[in-house]
């Protein structure tokens, strides 16, 4: 008995080095997952703006998602999203009713950012208009359950010129593709989006002007 509880507990001792209670362990991405083929998701991929709110998706799906996104695919940590100079400069954040997270491919772990439901920013409006007035909000995407928000990160990239910003952008369009194209596959719904709230993220994930939120896609189901 007493051996069973030293063992447990050097066990979690253990689990707690490695990953932080309130991040998330994924499962592996499911390599053999039965998708669609690439001409047939190429024929069909449209964007979705209507969401079932009842709907969740599973931390398998999750998992295949983001490495879909940006994930890594070769043995040397590159990635299913290719960059430039492979700076790998694009931070995903998984948004969920439950918290913020940030995902990270090497460990395939989410990494708690914020607590709580932060889906709000997703719909825009945060920012001030030129007239003064509230920017456009589209409030569909609080019935996603997930949003995948992209960040260029300029630190990561090394330059934060203007050569840079267009390389970021880029590059956030190619993992945005990356989930657009994915959901086709899997029977998922989304639409790249590039309104939200720019600052209001900043100050939830602790984000500077070197850090730019670029696109985001919500994921969930089609409400039909
Ligand atoms: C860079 C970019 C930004 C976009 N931003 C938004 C957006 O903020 N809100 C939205 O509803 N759709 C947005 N879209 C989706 C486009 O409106 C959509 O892709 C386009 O109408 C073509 O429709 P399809 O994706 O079904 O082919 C964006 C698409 C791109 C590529």
């Amino acid at each position: 008995m007493k051996q069973t509880i030293l063992l447990l507990s050097a066990l979690f001792i253990q689990c707690a080095t490695v990953i932080n209670a309130k991040d998330i362990r994924l499962p592996a991405p499911d390599m053999k997952e039965n998708t669609l083929s690439l001409t047939r998701t190429l024929q069909q991929r449209h964007s979705v703006r209507n969401f079932d709110k009842t709907k969740t998706l599973s931390l398998q799906q999750i998992s295949n998602l983001c490495w879909a996104a940006t994930g890594i695919n070769r043995a040397d940590g590159r990635l299913t999203s290719p960059t430039a100079m492979n700076r790998q400069e694009i931070r995903l954040f998984v948004f969920t009713k439950d918290g913020v997270y940030e995902y990270n491919a090497k460990e395939n772990t989410l990494v708690e950012k914020a607590k709580g439901d932060n889906r709000e920013l997703m719909a825009g409006g945060g920012n001030k208009a030129p007239n003064g007035k509230k920017s456009f909000r589209q409030t569909f995407v609080l019935d996603a359950p997930v949003s995948l928000l992209m960040v260029i990160d300029f630190e990561k990239f090394g330059r934060y010129d203007e050569k840079a910003v267009q390389m970021g952008c880029v590059d956030a369009g190619n993992v945005s593709e990356n989930i657009n194209l994915y959901c086709q596959s899997a029977g998922l719904a989304t639409v790249p989006r590039a309104t939200h709230d720019t600052e209001g993220i900043r100050t939830l994930l602790g984000l500077t002007e070197k850090h730019l939120p670029i696109m985001n896609n919500p994921v969930g189901f089609e409400k039909k």
